[in-house]
């Protein structure tokens, strides 16, 4: 997929770099991004929406790969920027990010969180409770300063997916549910509110889906609810936030489908749902994460041992592990992967792929088909570019890798390695102690 190929020296190439190459500048593990391929799908969502005739905004949702490097390419692409929490949103503001293209998330949302948002002037909230509109008013009316709102609903839709990242059913610790009519009460209460500037409504139904059918649901329900709305309290939104959760392909069987297809689906859906009720058609926005940089992502491991227990299975350790990708061990996700360095070899057996920290269920691949891993090759593990670095950890001590984005036989550092020094940073001996050596 992407730029990504075989090279001459049977090594596998993503945007025009030789992953061993980039495995001994850079050591491993190693992110590696396809920035080709980040812009090819950034622009895809984009252009879908220009031949609709919808007003429109693309959220990149950040939490899948938030760093300076990403929010930068994510401005010149003209997308818009979700984040959940003021680690994001000062990412985002360090990298110029235009603050009235960020939209904040998040169920618990604090005071100096919103404070922060509020000095930077961002473009607008979105509400998850009942306590944050209060708090948002409240927070409005002492800096005298009407605080822009979308409300988070939960439209009681559950999209095929993990349970784990299910959140639009109803019983979900996300928005205000509208089965019980609550989301109609949070409506017509920041509607009616002196310091909130309520601009429409949100929703998010999972994450990983691949059908449109969950968003057709969903978008149906939204209708519905903002028909009640305007009936009871004479609110018309300006702004319908679908979400994101479109999926990608990880493996096999997985069955993606393009932006196009997405987009296509959702505006037809909006445009009729609308229309059939008379409602004015909105401004449409959508919040992908995992889709603009799941698959342009790849980590490079260096293969160290192996252990082998007879007639039962083969482990190959990697110098990463759930540290660096936690989605196996904490959603079973299944990944694939190559020998980077032996790409042209024919697969020889079954194995499965340790991670190398202190808990049986660090694994990344469970019965993979490789060529016979040897101590020093390089393993190639794809799709890893959402929730990969996003989730990463210091589990054993262990620092994070580094990140590099490729582009045309470039690669271009974005995230330095941590270091041993790192690790340490922030700790502190008690005061007296002395430090032997
Ligand atoms: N908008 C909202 C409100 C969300 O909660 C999420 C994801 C997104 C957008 C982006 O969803 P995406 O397009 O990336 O599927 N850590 C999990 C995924 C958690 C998703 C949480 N919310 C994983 O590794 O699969």
């Amino acid at each position: 997929h992407g730029t990504s190929r075989v090279n001459e020296h049977g090594h596998l190439e993503i945007g025009g770099c030789d992953t061993t190459q980039l495995a001994a500048e850079y050591g491993t593990p190693l992110y590696v991004y396809d920035e080709a391929l980040i812009r090819s799908k950034c622009r895809a969502f984009v252009n879908a929406f220009r031949t609709s005739g919808f007003s429109f905004q693309v959220a990149y949702a950040s939490k899948a790969f938030c760093t300076m490097a990403m929010c930068k390419l994510v401005e010149e692409e003209g997308l818009s920027l979700d984040v959940v929490s003021g680690g994001e949103l000062y990412t985002a503001l360090q990298a110029g990010f235009p603050a009235e293209r960020i939209h904040f998330h998040g169920n618990n949302k604090s005071v100096e969180e919103i404070t922060m948002a509020l000095d930077a002037k961002i473009g607008c909230f979105v509400v998850d409770n009942f306590y944050e509109l209060s708090l948002l008013a409240d927070i409005g009316e002492q800096r005298m300063e009407k605080v822009a709102v979308l409300l988070r609903v939960t439209p009681g839709v559950e999209a095929h997916t993990h349970e784990y990242i299910s959140t639009g059913q109803q019983d979900s610790k996300f928005g205000f549910d509208v089965m019980s009519g609550q989301a109609l009460a949070a409506i017509q209460q920041a509607y009616e509110s002196n310091w909130l500037h309520l601009l429409g409504i949100h929703s998010h139904i999972g994450s990983q889906i691949f059908e449109a059918d969950g968003f057709l649901i969903a978008i149906g329900r939204l209708a519905g609810l903002l028909d009640e709305a305007r009936e009871k309290s004479g609110f018309v939104p300006q702004v319908l936030n679908v979400g994101g959760g479109f999926g990608i392909r990880y493996v096999e069987g997985d069955t993606p489908m393009p932006p196009e297809y997405y987009v296509e689906a959702i505006t037809k859906a909006v445009r009729e749902e609308f229309t059939t009720r008379q409602l004015p058609l909105p401004e449409l926005w959508i919040e992908p994460g995992r889709s603009i940089v799941g698959d342009a992502g790849t980590t490079l491991y260096q293969i160290g041992s192996h252990k082998e227990i007879p007639q039962l299975r083969k482990y190959v350790a990697v110098n990463g592990g759930m540290t660096d990708n936690l989605r196996p061990a904490l959603y079973q996700a299944q990944y694939e992967a190559a020998i980077a360095n032996r790409m042209n070899e024919q697969n020889a057996e079954t194995v499965s792929i340790a991670g190398k920290c202190c808990e049986s269920g660090d694994m990344l691949i469970h019965d993979i088909a490789l060529p016979v891993a040897k101590a020093g090759d390089i393993l190639a593990v794809s799709s890893t570019g959402a929730y990969g670095y996003a989730m990463s950890n210091n589990y054993n001590r262990i620092p994070r890798p580094a990140v590099v984005f490729v582009h045309e036989g470039n690669a271009e550092l974005v995230v330095k390695r941590e270091t041993y020094a790192d690790i340490v940073n922030h700790d502190l001996l008690p005061a007296g102690s002395k430090v032997t050596k």
